[in-house]
């Protein structure tokens, strides 16, 4: 894919990326190094970390691996400092992580709700913390990957929608109480992105065409989608945008309730 952006827009920067192991966090890791970051990937999992880290360095990028859980608050300000130490700066944190599964409410156990709070909500809290005295040295800029369907009701997604929303909460707060440390905190929510864990888990096989038919733009997003729409939002062209919530998601939310969708 050529990219519509300059080759070097964020030369000399330094993005940590959390769930940059799989999916829509890979797809933002390659195109921050493809557009001049050194590039810290955290997750649980090293190997796909190492693997992220591998195609990076393979075109040329620079990536470095720091495999940690975020629902560990320690563990994640030792990953600032080893980033620090890896390439001298932090200017960008990317929060990618997420959990997530089709439940109904009604069965769903503590544990599991508490579970995607923790992933999602918690340990994009964690992050952010652990970023702030990094980011603050020379400004910053924050996007927290959110999602659409706490946006309405979304059946069997009662934990994963009250922890996007609470992210989304957590991000206009951020957004009033770091600009004055120079720190820009955004959200962006995909819609439905093929080839995503996210994808695989919430809309699996037989249920895609119908997916593509709530679309108005009618196709699935592309990890692309969301990775140059992150792009503006750390980059300059968003110098004056902090606390938005930017859908990238083909019209999929608003087409896909009330009666549009009996029109469809
Ligand atoms: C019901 C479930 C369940 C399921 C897990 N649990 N899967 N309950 N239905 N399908 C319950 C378990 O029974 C357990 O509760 C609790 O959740 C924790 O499960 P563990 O497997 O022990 O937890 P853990 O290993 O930490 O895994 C966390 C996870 C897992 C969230 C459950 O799915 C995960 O790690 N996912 C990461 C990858 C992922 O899901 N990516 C897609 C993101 S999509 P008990 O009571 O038994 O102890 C996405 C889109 C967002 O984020 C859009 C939505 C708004």
């Amino acid at each position: 894919m050529s990219s519509p952006y300059r080759h070097d827009l964020l030369q000399d920067q330094v993005a940590w990326i959390t769930g940059g192991g799989s999916g829509i966090g890979e797809g933002i890791a390659l195109q921050l190094a493809k557009h001049g970051a050194a590039v810290a990937l955290t997750g649980r999992k090293e190997a796909s970390l190492q693997r992220v880290a591998t195609r990076i360095a393979d075109e040329g990028g620079r990536a470095s691996v720091h495999p940690a859980d975020v629902r560990d608050p320690q563990g994640l300000e030792d990953v600032v400092s080893a980033i620090t130490e890896r390439w001298g700066r932090l200017d960008i944190l990317i929060n990618g992580a997420a959990g997530n599964f089709l439940c109904p409410a009604h069965s769903l156990s503590p544990n599991g709700f508490s579970s995607v709070i923790d992933i999602d909500l918690k340990g994009t809290f964690h992050a952010c913390k652990a970023a702030f005295p990094a980011l603050s040295e020379r400004g910053g800029s924050i996007v927290n990957i959110s999602a659409t369907l706490q946006l309405t009701g979304t059946p069997l997604q009662v934990h994963a929608v009250s922890a996007k929303a609470g992210i989304d909460a957590l991000t206009r707060t951020l957004a009033v109480e770091w600009g004055g440390a120079g720190i820009r905190i955004n959200a962006l929510a995909p819609g439905p992105i093929d080839g995503t864990p996210g994808m695989d888990k919430l809309a699996p096989g037989d249920m895609r065409d119908r997916v593509v038919r709530s679309i108005p733009l009618q196709r699935l997003g592309t990890v692309d989608d969301v990775a140059l729409a992150v792009l503006f939002l750390v980059g300059p062209a968003s110098a004056w945008t902090t606390g938005s919530f930017l859908v990238v998601d083909g019209g999929q939310w608003l087409s896909s309730g009330g009666l549009g969708a009996v029109f469809q």
